[in-house]
């Protein structure tokens, strides 16, 4: 093979790779999943505003999400971004650069799904922006 031969493969090579990998990288790109069971589901919601007031949350939050020493959790500013598996994280304690307490340690999944159930219940932002 001469170098211009040696050229050509190569870019073809590349050419396959991007074609393979280029969808894989747009879906990444597209809309957060959606993993929370209970989105919208009014009981949960209900279990959720009481973990809300039994671990605290609502001291800094406040009761309706209003804020005070925590961020509003009404609006459709979100720090660290609004899609369920952050919210997931950040309340767990595994998001880097949170200045919030963890509760991974005090609450299991199920009991902070219900509570983020409960968040979205109080937002108050454009429908727009819901990625949940
Ligand atoms: C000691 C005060 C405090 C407590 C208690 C607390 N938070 Fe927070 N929370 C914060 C702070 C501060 C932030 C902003 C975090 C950051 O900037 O990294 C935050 C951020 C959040 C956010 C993201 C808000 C946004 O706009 O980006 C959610 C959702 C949230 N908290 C839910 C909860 C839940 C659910 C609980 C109870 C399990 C809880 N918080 C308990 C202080 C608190």
């Amino acid at each position: 093979m001469n170098e211009l031969n040696v050229t050509i493969g190569l870019l073809a090579g590349f050419f396959t790779l991007w074609c393979l990998f280029a969808p894989v990288v747009a879906e990444s790109e597209e809309e957060p999943k959606k993993l929370n069971p209970y989105t919208g589901n009014e009981q949960a919601i209900q279990e959720g505003r009481k973990l809300f007031v039994t671990y605290g949350c609502s001291g800094c939050h406040g009761l309706g999400g209003g804020g005070g020493m925590g961020h509003p959790l009404t609006d459709d500013v979100w720090k660290h971004g609004s899609d369920d598996a952050t919210l997931m994280s950040l309340i767990k304690g595994d998001l880097t650069g949170s200045t919030m307490p963890k509760f991974g340690q005090t609450l299991n999944d199920d009991q902070i799904w219900k509570l983020i159930a409960y968040v979205r219940s109080l937002y108050q932002g454009d429908p727009a922006l819901i990625k949940w």
